[in-house]
């Protein structure tokens, strides 16, 4: 018998469905929305309006698409945590309401989970134990992955994640949201040795982002009072010094994790895993420590609903079912 399992995503700003059978992705229908753009951040409101409005015609371009019909499936997959809880209400609501219409299982899966059990979808997956570091606009962890389903947080951020870092020092430059992407490409043509921030060092395996906010900030303030174009001229410089510190920061503790662990199996996974500089740090890094790296592809790295679906496959095989009555999550932990 095929398992076919429909995944829904919808805990921040981008409403995605994906079809599996079998442990296959079929697709992954995401829509981005767009509206966040002009605040600078996402509202949360305004991110459960556009969820309402996209959720059906999404789920029926998946499943159009993966030529999979609603009486074909035998779970309904949700992201019931961490996220906005507005939004995560919409997929949560609209999950339950079409397993409870076709009597069949549902399954509430963990997005930070979701985000590393990605490196499944397609080979070469890594092999257990594993460690990943997972970088997202809410999140920066480093976890231990003994099998699919049983993780441990070594190590986390103590304040900001590092993709909030990212945008926050964007935003700092009069670039638009989320200005992580914009970073990374304005940092391709510029010099990151050219400027220098102080590191805030945090104990054993955690982090700490918000200072290099401030930091950021008081530089670009004091340099702009000299000269008043010194963020125009200097935009390249800027994002290449910026995006190199923050790597560094990331791979000091990672290269501390895996001498720890005594695991050379590393991946990476989230949103800021997108992001050129790290995936490049990330190879050198490999050579000298003798690590074998797993990177996703980039449809893989930001939200989207293929994750959480190899995340149902796994839990269906489990028998890992929720109840009906099982709530959303905002600060769901691993
Ligand atoms: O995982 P994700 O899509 O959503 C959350 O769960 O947060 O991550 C979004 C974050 C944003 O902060 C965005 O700026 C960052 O990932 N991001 C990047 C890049 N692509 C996305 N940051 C740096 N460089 C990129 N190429
Ligand atoms: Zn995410």
């Amino acid at each position: 018998m095929s398992i076919n399992i429909l995944a829904i995503e919808s805990s921040c700003d981008e409403t995605s469905a994906s079809v599996i059978s079998n442990g296959k992705v079929l697709d992954n229908i995401i829509v981005t929305q767009k509206i966040h753009e002009q605040y600078g951040g996402v509202v949360p409101e305004l991110a459960s309006r556009a969820h309402q409005q996209q959720i059906v015609p999404v789920v029926h371009n998946a499943l159009d698409k993966a030529k999979i019909s609603l009486k074909d499936l035998n779970a309904i997959a949700f992201t019931q945590g961490p996220g906005l809880l507005g939004a995560l209400l919409v997929g949560s609501s609209f999950a339950k309401s079409l397993a409870l219409g076709l009597d069949i299982p549902l399954i509430a899966v963990n997005h930070m989970q979701a985000h590393i059990l990605a490196h499944f979808i397609e080979d070469p997956a890594p092999s257990f134990p594993f460690l990943c570091l997972t970088v997202s606009g809410g999140h920066t962890q480093i976890v231990r992955i003994t099998d699919h389903l049983t993780m441990t947080v070594l190590g986390q951020t103590k304040d900001d994640a590092v993709g909030e870092a990212f945008d926050k020092c964007a935003k700092l430059m009069g670039l638009k949201y989320p200005g992580g992407p914009l970073i990374d490409l304005y940092a391709k043509s510029g010099n990151s040795d050219k400027f220098n921030f102080s590191k805030s060092s945090m104990p054993a395996l955690d982090y700490s982002f918000s200072g290099i906010k401030t930091s950021f900030l008081y530089f670009i303030q004091n340099q702009s009072q000299k000269n008043e174009n010194f963020v125009e001229q200097n935009i390249n410089d800027l994002s290449a010094s910026i995006q190199k510190h923050l790597i560094d920061m990331l791979l000091e503790k990672l290269i501390l994790a895996s001498n720890q662990e005594g695991i050379k199996e590393i991946a990476i996974a989230g949103g800021v895993s997108a992001n050129s500089g790290l995936r490049l740090a990330l190879s050198e890094t490999a050579k000298r420590e003798n690590w074998n790296i797993y990177i996703p592809k980039f449809e893989y790295c930001t939200d989207n609903a293929a994750m959480i679906a190899i995340t149902a496959h796994y839990k269906y095989l489990h028998k890992n079912f929720a109840k009906l009555n099982t709530t959303a999550q905002p600060r769901m932990t691993i």
